[in-house]
């Protein structure tokens, strides 16, 4: 393959999920350009200190991710919730010749597919749905975790999900891959104290993971190498996006209206006091895949989903 693609087949088992997606994502790119850094990542950056800057900080977080699944000599690696690609860029250009990305957003895909990587192939698609024809070295998932679960799922259907998930990234990687994992989580706090606000006008139908639900759901399917809690870490890149959009507010009032802006200055104000708070921290899970448990080929069903 000589430039990056957009596999635009139909999401066929998740238009509430995708709706919901797009309802956050496609508020527009232009948007997100003004208050992202550079490789337009939307997630936890790894600050080296306070006076760091963004685009060095996602740069760090970028490597920690692709360093924890060994993209150094990985020849595929699967991005699960690529947003606007700074996974697969970074992996194209450290010679992994395929690096498949999925998210639910158009607005993001069709970004991706004109970046013209070498090797990078984004698809519109549900991990749900996603059923490749060969295995992966390496599965990175940046953010993502946050939007499998909805509010409305009882405690035992979350774990179910969250489980159906690591049996898909166990089916998809290649003997000796390692998966990667980042997403918000619950701390000192439970989901019937949840904000509204976050859950209905944010994150639409979106419930935050547990650490407990996680090693619940990976159990038997994953050894955890590492865990880190870097909560500090995701206050501070709130803090950045939000002195960055303040300093662009005229803009991003003349793109998406005073409303939506209001809406995200409440939502990184809150977030980032949040995580100073200890009410909701940011894990980076390293993990590899526990073989005896699972026998099956990629995408295909087995008695852990
Ligand atoms: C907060 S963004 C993070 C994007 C990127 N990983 C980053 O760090 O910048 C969440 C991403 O997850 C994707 N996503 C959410 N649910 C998904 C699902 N069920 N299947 C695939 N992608 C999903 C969204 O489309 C979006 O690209």
């Amino acid at each position: 393959m000589t430039g990056s693609s957009v596999a635009a087949q139909p999401v066929t088992d998740a238009v509430d999920a995708a709706a919901a997606i797009r309802h956050h994502y496609d508020v527009g790119n232009a948007f997100y350009a003004l208050w992202l850094d550079d490789s337009l990542s939307y997630s936890c950056a790894m600050p080296s200190g306070p006076s760091d800057t963004l685009g060095a900080a996602q740069e760090r977080k970028l490597a920690f991710h692709l360093d924890a699944v060994g993209a150094g000599d990985a020849e595929s690696i699967l991005d699960v919730g690529c947003g606007w690609g700074a996974v697969l860029a970074r992996a194209s250009a450290r010679g992994v010749s395929r690096s498949v990305g999925l998210t639910l957003s158009d607005e993001q895909a069709d970004l991706v597919g004109d970046l013209g990587c070498p090797g990078v192939e984004v698809r519109r698609e549900s991990w749900t749905d996603h059923d490749p024809a060969a295995r992966y070295d390496g599965v990175v998932s940046v953010g993502a975790f946050e939007h499998f679960a909805s509010p409305a799922d009882p405690p035992e259907e979350k774990i179910r999900i969250y489980r159906r998930f690591f049996a898909r990234c166990h089916g998809w990687l290649a003997g000796g891959g390692t998966l990667s994992l980042q997403t918000i989580a619950y701390a000192n706090m439970d989901r019937a104290h949840a904000s509204g606000f976050m859950q209905q006008e944010i994150f639409r139908d979106a419930d935050l993971p547990t650490l407990a639900e996680i090693t619940a759901a990976a159990d038997g399917l994953f050894e955890i190498r590492s865990v880190r809690n870097d909560r500090l870490d995701y206050a501070w890149t709130c803090e950045q996006w939000a002195g960055r959009l303040r300093a662009r507010r005229g803009e991003a009032v003349d793109l998406v209206g005073p409303d939506v802006v209001a809406r995200y200055e409440r939502y990184l104000r809150m977030s980032a006091l949040g995580f100073r708070m200890g009410k909701i921290c940011l894990l980076r899970i390293v993990a590899t895949p526990q073989r005896d448990a699972f026998f099956g080929s990629p995408g295909t069903t087995s008695s852990a989903r």
